[in-house]
Parts: structure tokens; C-alpha cells; sequence
């Protein structure tokens, strides 16, 4: 499918099919997932996938009872590794020149060091992305998804052993749309949200 389209088509779905997703479309998915831009190209996100019927109605039951994460195909839990700006960043920039590795691997650890507002900035925005990626990736493949937040991240966190040093940022579930959604809420016009140069 066209980028466009799978923008254009791309809603956030709440009642899925019974549908197995298989393992090369989840691969395929992911694959798209980690070529999303991050900052420095730390890579911060770290991706849950939860397949398991248990699991998603666990799940579900701490999304407040929201039916699409038990019916989804596939829920990915968007986590952030808030040091990994710390953890070996040489691996980030292993194909380039040891001069610029040097130079880039130094600015990450002045950008991040005694900094925690910037890690936990930096994984919401690089997830946000991550996000997008994964529901346009699923979208041009033939599945839908929903963005959540509606979850208790503590519970969420325990449930997939999150580490110390993560976070969860927010879920993605996707599936094979059983219904066709409602018509948009109703989007802004270009005039209320866009300024040329300023405000
Ligand atoms: C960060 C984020 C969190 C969201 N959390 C939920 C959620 O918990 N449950 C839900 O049904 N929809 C959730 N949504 C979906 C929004 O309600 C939806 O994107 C919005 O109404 C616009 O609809 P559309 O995505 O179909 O264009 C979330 C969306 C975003 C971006």
C-alpha cells in the first residue's frame, strides 16, 4: 500500500477478528519498527510482543477492560531503555569512521549525563515514532491497530518484568478490523494548527 494511503486509512480500531497474525508479518513489522529515527541513533525503544492469549486478557483487564487488546493479534508494549545512551554507544555508529564514532558517542554522553529529564524526552519521543511506524507498517500489510495509553503502567510494567532502568511509554495492538470505524471525530483545519514562520 501507498505511504499516503495507509495515513489516510490508518484509524484507531476498538473490536478486532479472531485472526492469527503469523511470525513473518509480525518480523516484518518489527522490522520497520526499529528503522524509525531516534535521537543520536540511540535506539532507546525496546519492543514487547505479546501473542498469548492469557497475557493480552491479563492485559486487557489492566487496559480498564478494553476489549481490542484481548482481541488483537498482536499487542506490542512500546518500553524505552532510558540508559541506553549509556549502555556501549560505540554499537550505534559501528559503520561509520572511528573519528566521527569518537565525536558522536561523545555528544550522546554530554547530551545524557546527570540529565534524566532528557532520557525520559527522548523515549517518549523516539516510542511516539516508533508508534507511527508500527501502525503504518501493519496498515500497508492488511492489519489495523489502536495507539493506547488507557492502561495502569505500573501493573503493565510488572506483568512484562519491565527492567529498573525502563519505562513503558505506551501499547500498540493490532488485528484485522471487525467492523468498519466510525466516521473521524473531526480534525482541525489546516488554519487553526498550522503558522507560516511563527505564531
Ligand atoms: C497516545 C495515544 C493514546 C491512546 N490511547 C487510547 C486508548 O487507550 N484507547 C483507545 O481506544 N484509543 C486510544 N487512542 C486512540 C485515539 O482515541 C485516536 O487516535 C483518536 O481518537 C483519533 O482517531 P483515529 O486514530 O481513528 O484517527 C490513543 C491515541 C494516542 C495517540
Amino acid at each position: 500500500m501507498d505511504t499516503i494511503d495507509a495515513i489516510k486509512s490508518r484509524r484507531s480500531i476498538k473490536s478486532f477478528k479472531n485472526h492469527e497474525i503469523t511470525k513473518d508479518e509480525i518480523d516484518q513489522i518489527l522490522q520497520c519498527a526499529i528503522l524509525s529515527p531516534t535521537s543520536y541513533n540511540i535506539q532507546n525503544w525496546r519492543f514487547v510482543i505479546v501473542t498469548e492469549q492469557k497475557l493480552k486478557d491479563e492485559m486487557a483487564q489492566l487496559s480498564y477492560g478494553q476489549k481490542q487488546v484481548s482481541e488483537a493479534s498482536l499487542v506490542i508494549v512500546l518500553c524505552a531503555d532510558l540508559k541506553a545512551w549509556e549502555k556501549n554507544p560505540e554499537r550505534y555508529w559501528k559503520n561509520v569512521s572511528e573519528e566521527s564514532r569518537n565525536y558522536l558517542v561523545n555528544g550522546i554522553k554530554q547530551a545524557y549525563s546527570g540529565n534524566p529529564e532528557l532520557e525520559k524526552d527522548q523515549a517518549i519521543r523516539s516510542c511516539g515514532i516508533a508508534a507511527q511506524t508500527i501502525m503504518l507498517a501493519a496498515k500497508s500489510i492488511g492489519y489495523d491497530s489502536c495507539p493506547m495509553e488507557g492502561f495502569d503502567y505500573d501493573k503493565v510494567g510488572k506483568l512484562i518484568n519491565l527492567p529498573d532502568d525502563h519505562i513503558v511509554t505506551m501499547m500498540v495492538v493490532i488485528g484485522k478490523s471487525a467492523k468498519d470505524p466510525a466516521p473521524r471525530g473531526g480534525q482541525l483545519p489546516l488554519s487553526d494548527v498550522v503558522f507560516e514562520n511563527s505564531f
